[in-house]
């Protein structure tokens, strides 16, 4: 029996086994959600890349932020704040999400979703260059939460940041070090690739947090998040 089982999970899938597979889960553990779908929809209509956090990731970051309590989070990568609406609905009446983003456009637009989420009061897009955003942050008061999901080639600078403002016990994650398992081959060069890499290596001797890496498969593809607990 359980060997069948076993040899189940070892025969090749594909995108088409994952996107089925992610749709039957979402079918019963995701309701419906209109602001959400308005999201995905509106980010489209004005030219936004289809690259936000697939709807299962994004309850996922909802109740990672959640289970934890978060009062403060803090986003590297709004786009049109598909993940940026998660995180909020896991705040409190009185909590915070900072979120950054390079293009104007895209904030707009991030705008315009997080008001019609009815998140705004909670919400901070602030537009510029992550790293120059982040290194104007003030360590006080810490956040409780940051989720990494722009810009791989500079993902450790990003991070290094993150540990400078998350409370101990704060969570950081990561989108995007799997990339289809073409982080962890050597002969791909992408300049994605490169920057998890680094941050990776980094990590390696890294005393002040303790991370692991959940690959996850759905209908965008074969990726993970890494899930990173200060100490
Ligand atoms: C993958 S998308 C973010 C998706 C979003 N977190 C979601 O799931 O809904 C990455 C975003 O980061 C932005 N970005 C790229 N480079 C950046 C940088 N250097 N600083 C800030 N944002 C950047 C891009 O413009 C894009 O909107």
């Amino acid at each position: 029996m359980a060997d069948a089982l076993y040899k189940t999970l070892l025969a090749p899938t594909t995108l088409v086994d994952w996107d089925r597979s992610d749709k039957y889960h979402n079918s019963h553990l995701l309701q419906k959600d209109q602001t959400l779908e308005f999201t995905v929809q509106n980010s489209e209509a004005n030219g936004l890349p289809p690259i936000a956090v697939s709807p299962a990731q994004g309850k996922f970051l909802y109740l990672l932020a959640k289970s934890i309590g978060a009062k403060r989070i803090l986003e590297v990568g709004t786009l049109g704040g598909y993940s940026s609406i998660n995180l909020a609905r896991a705040l409190p009446d009185d909590g915070k999400l900072v979120t950054l983003e390079l293009k104007e456009h895209h904030a707009k637009i991030a705008t315009e979703n997080i008001t019609k989420a009815g998140v705004a009061s909670k919400v901070n897009v602030i537009v510029g260059p992550a790293l120059a955003s982040l290194q104007k942050l003030a360590s006080e008061p810490k956040f409780d939460f940051v989720f990494i999901d722009a810009d791989w080639d500079n993902v450790s600078n990003y991070f290094t940041e993150a540990k400078r403002l998350v409370r101990k016990g704060g969570v950081i994650v990561v989108d995007n070090v799997v990339q289809n398992g073409c982080v962890g081959n050597l002969a791909d060069t992408s300049e994605f690739t490169a920057g998890v890499r680094k941050l990776l290596s980094a990590l390696k001797d890294d005393n002040e947090v303790e991370a692991t890496t959940i690959s996850t498969a759905s209908g965008k593809g074969y990726d993970g998040f890494l899930y990173a607990v200060r100490k």
